[in-house]
């Protein structure tokens, strides 16, 4: 029998714990072994849950218990998860978790304390919910140069553009109907303003590449200033707007890092990913591309997830799921993003077409009047700056930028 400890009896853990009891026989069956939950720390007694019986308050106790073998940190936040998960390593305890925030900002240490002390720290439930996407990369995809990465890696965000463009869902209702359903996090901020993606993205280029940015160095955007008359316009352009992280390698070997909101043409995959779900495309210089697709968040896809590891560490199956731990961050790794260049959707008042094509060249105009918007051509960040400042500089106001896929 395989003793473990789950902490954390919030959506996460109530999902593991689920999937845990009710996929007990198949589980056995299929590894030999019965997983036992045996204690789940909480700060709540929480008598209402099925799991009342195993709640415990005293880390120490799981800490000081040899029987147990596997902690599923599924806590969230970054302390106290970070400091239990790095213990429970120093103890000889394989870690689990669907954390991305303390893998985000933590994961080269606690990789190395995981090989340090011969066990697994693994984290498949950081990225993409329900969907493997980090043992694949690590792994099957490992022989290839990765030339890019990008995805849709936030449920909730999704889930509210997809309401507001296919039911014409107010902003705020479509946030509460995805805290309803258990996909934001604690505090919606870390989703709306790009926090969560940014994460994850981070995530994926330090599997791809072997190196941590800190989520700190990422430029991040949210959906927050993302406007209905944009969205509506992009709409009539057979495209689509979708929050992204995205990771693209230059020839320098450096790596452009970013979270935004883009134009996505609707005969791209991505497109057609709507509500909770996630997809990310990998792009390998031998394999072309690869795109994995599922729940983006919610109880059961991120406990499938969270069980996945666990059963990977009870078949003995998987070291950790780097191949070295990973550098910790390296900004001389990032290329500078004011140089990344990308066509633009861009809405200005106060101006005109003529106007607008002295500065930017030939554009493409999806609309005309009180404001005009159209798509530029590949321009980087400081000279998007400056175009808008001359023309800003006649009087015109912009009023919407996004980057185009
Ligand atoms: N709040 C996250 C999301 C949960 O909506 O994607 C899954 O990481």
């Amino acid at each position: 029998m395989v003793h473990i400890a789950i902490l954390g009896l919030g959506v996460v853990g109530s999902g593991t714990a689920d999937l845990i009891t009710q996929n007990k026989d198949l589980i056995k069956e299929r590894f030999g072994e019965e997983v036992n939950i045996k204690y789940i720390l909480d700060i709540k007694d929480k008598p209402e849950s099925p799991y009342s019986d195993k709640i415990i308050h005293d880390y120490n106790v799981i800490l000081e218990d040899p029987e147990v073998t596997v902690v599923a940190e599924v806590m969230g936040g970054s302390h106290p998860a970070f400091e239990f998960s790095m213990q429970a390593l120093s103890k000889g305890k394989n870690v689990v978790t669907s954390n991305k925030e303390v893998v985000s900002n933590f994961g080269d240490q606690l990789l190395k304390a995981a090989s340090d002390n011969n066990v697994s720290y693994l984290f498949e439930a950081s990225v993409g919910g329900g969907i493997p996407v980090l043992r694949p990369l690590s792994t099957d995809l490992s022989a290839n140069n990765i030339k890019e990465i990008v995805g849709i890696l936030n449920g909730t965000t999704n889930y509210i553009l997809t309401k507001m463009k296919k039911e014409g869902e107010s902003f705020e209702n479509a946030l509460a109907e995805a805290q309803k359903n258990g996909y934001a996090e604690a505090n919606p901020s870390a989703d709306i303003d790009g926090i969560d993606t940014c994460r994850k993205i981070s995530i994926l280029t330090a599997i791809a590449y072997g190196k941590l940015i800190n989520p700190q160095s990422i430029h991040t955007e949210g959906i927050a200033g993302i406007r209905r008359e944009d969205v509506e316009a992009i709409e009539r352009t057979g495209a689509c707007i979708k929050l992204l992280g995205k990771s693209v390698m230059t020839e320098n070997k450096e790596v452009y890092v970013m979270t935004a909101p883009f134009v996505i043409g609707n005969e791209n995959p991505l497109a057609s990913v709507d509500d909770v779900f996630n997809a990310v495309t990998v792009k390998g210089d031998f394999v072309g591309d690869v795109t994995f697709y599922g729940r983006g968040a919610g109880a059961y896809p991120t406990a499938s997830a969270v069980c996945g590891d666990i059963m990977n560490i009870i078949s003995g199956a998987t070291a950790n799921l780097n191949i070295k731990p990973w550098q910790a961050s390296d900004e001389m790794f990032m290329s500078d993003f004011s140089y990344f260049a990308c066509k633009r959707y861009l809405s200005f008042a106060d101006t005109d077409k003529n106007a607008a094509q002295v500065i930017f060249g030939d554009v493409e105009m999806i609309q005309e009047g009180s404001e005009i918007s159209f798509i530029t051509g590949s321009i980087t960040e400081n000279e998007l700056s400056d175009k808008v400042m001359r023309l800003c500089s006649s009087g015109a106001r912009l009023c919407a930028h996004i980057r185009v896929l």
